[in-house]
């Protein structure tokens, strides 16, 4: 039995912070001692040298140990067309996204691009993340693949989209829901990986292929389902188009019993009042993407009107419409919109957001997202003098509080000491350049 502890300061939260002086949201430890034995947290309290033992110590003061980043959507099959120059939503997807992702038939193509983002994620202290692949189903096989060699909690699915992208894409509602059921069978529950149902969105899915969702979804209630909704103005004027029966967006789904507490919507953004009551109603987890939907020029995410409602949130980089695999970025971003949305957030509730808050909204709290005894001790290291310009700043900070704003307001992969997946060391173990 190898164990194990890592020794700096600690930061953990225990519930949402209501604001910033909420100190009963976090647990904080000055010079703190995480104990990890077989990959797990067992103990965690103050440093104490006399209760060290056999183990082997790692000591990362003065850098802050965090829970790992959750991200909550993002598609893999895009890390090499993020960065593409588009006017909005339907334009990226038709001229960029819809031609890159055909190129994931290869099962070559799609190990190395696994293999590639997988390291990407590291690099940035995510430490689990809910992905879309492409329609192949050896998309599917190279990420989990890759994701059970690495040892990591993984999320994700096959695309399900049966019309309005070429024909090298697409597949039929009855594929699609035979491939998802193959797929669900090979990597739902094998090593950390779970399984996320995946119809694209409205625009891409008829009829059919929602009902055959549907029928996914009521076969297999203990996987994911996760979707688009409504991001733009235009993708919600078409979905309407294709769904005339349907009261708005949002109503789609309901009507093809597609939502529920496992179910993740990327965006969120344009919801009426209905819209916002029925997605607190059935426990739906808006997902808000603040790089993509500025990147875009999709809107500004309302939090506060969503949380007033009782609506759950999660947050995510969406890549590769967002713009950055660092969830640091993500979260300034964020903050950036909020801003502009009047809706001031303050640091505690921005790494909340990004550790135990996506945790929740995944339901695998008590599993990640929190350092406590029994969850995986997937670890980020943070450090916020990781550049000139931020040790400049650093010398001026004056509490947590402080520290947190500057890592998120000017950190980013350089800012990530240490990444442990499962209590080992991932980002300083990663090859070559990556490192
Ligand atoms: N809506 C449907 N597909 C996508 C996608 O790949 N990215 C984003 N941002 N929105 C979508
Ligand atoms: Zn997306």
């Amino acid at each position: 039995m190898k164990r194990t502890i890592l020794r700096g300061r600690v930061l953990t939260f225990v519930s949402e912070p209501t604001s910033i002086d909420d100190t009963s949201s976090y647990r904080y430890f000055e010079d703190g001692a995480i104990e990890i034995v077989d990959g797990k947290v067992v103990s965690l309290g103050d440093y104490d040298a006399a209760a060290i033992g056999g183990a082997e110590v790692i000591d990362h003061r003065p850098h802050l140990i965090l829970p790992g980043f959750i991200d909550m959507h993002l598609h893999y099959v895009q890390s090499q067309m993020i960065a593409s120059y588009a006017g909005s939503l339907l334009e990226w997807l038709n001229t960029y996204t819809f031609v890159e992702e055909q190129k994931f038939s290869q099962q070559g193509h799609a190990s190395a691009v696994s293999a590639a983002f997988y390291d990407e994620l590291i690099r940035n202290g995510t430490t689990s993340a809910v992905a879309y692949c492409s329609s192949h189903p050896r998309s599917v096989d190279a990420y989990f693949a890759e994701a059970e060699k690495r040892n990591m909690l993984m999320v994700g699915g096959k695309v399900m989209m049966d019309r309005n992208a070429p024909e090298a894409l697409c597949d039929t509602a009855k594929s699609g829901y035979n491939d998802t059921k193959l797929l669900i069978e090979r990597w739902h529950g094998r090593g950390r990986g779970l399984y996320a149902i995946s119809p694209r969105f409205a625009i891409t899915s008829t009829p059919e292929q929602l009902e055959a969702s549907r029928a996914l979804v009521a076969e297999h209630p203990d996987c994911y389902v996760q979707t688009h909704l409504s991001e733009n103005d235009a993708e919600i004027t078409y979905s309407m188009e294709l769904y005339p029966g349907s009261p708005d967006y949002t109503g789609i789904y309901e009507d093809y019993g597609l939502l529920g507490p496992k179910t993740l919507l990327g965006h969120c953004i344009h919801l009426n009042h209905r819209e916002t009551a029925v997605l607190a109603d059935t426990g739906s987890v808006a997902v808000f993407c603040p790089t993509s939907n500025l990147f875009l020029g999709s809107g500004l995410f309302d939090r506060e009107r969503l949380l007033k409602h009782g609506v759950r949130i999660g947050i995510a980089t969406d890549i590769g419409g967002g713009t950055s695999y660092s969830m640091l970025r993500t979260l300034d971003e964020g903050y950036k919109i909020l801003q502009l949305r009047g809706q001031r957030l303050n640091p505690f509730a921005s790494f909340y957001m990004a550790t135990l808050g996506n945790a929740r909204s995944l339901s695998l709290d008590g599993t990640i997202g929190a350092i406590q005894p029994g969850n995986a001790a997937d670890l980020v290291v943070l450090n916020a003098s990781a550049t000139p310009a931020m040790a400049l700043r650093m010398a001026t900070v004056q509490t947590l509080a402080e520290e947190l704003f500057l890592l998120q307001t000017l950190g980013d992969d350089r800012s990530i000491s240490e990444v442990y997946v499962a209590g080992s060391a991932a980002k300083s173990t990663l090859g070559g350049l990556a490192a």
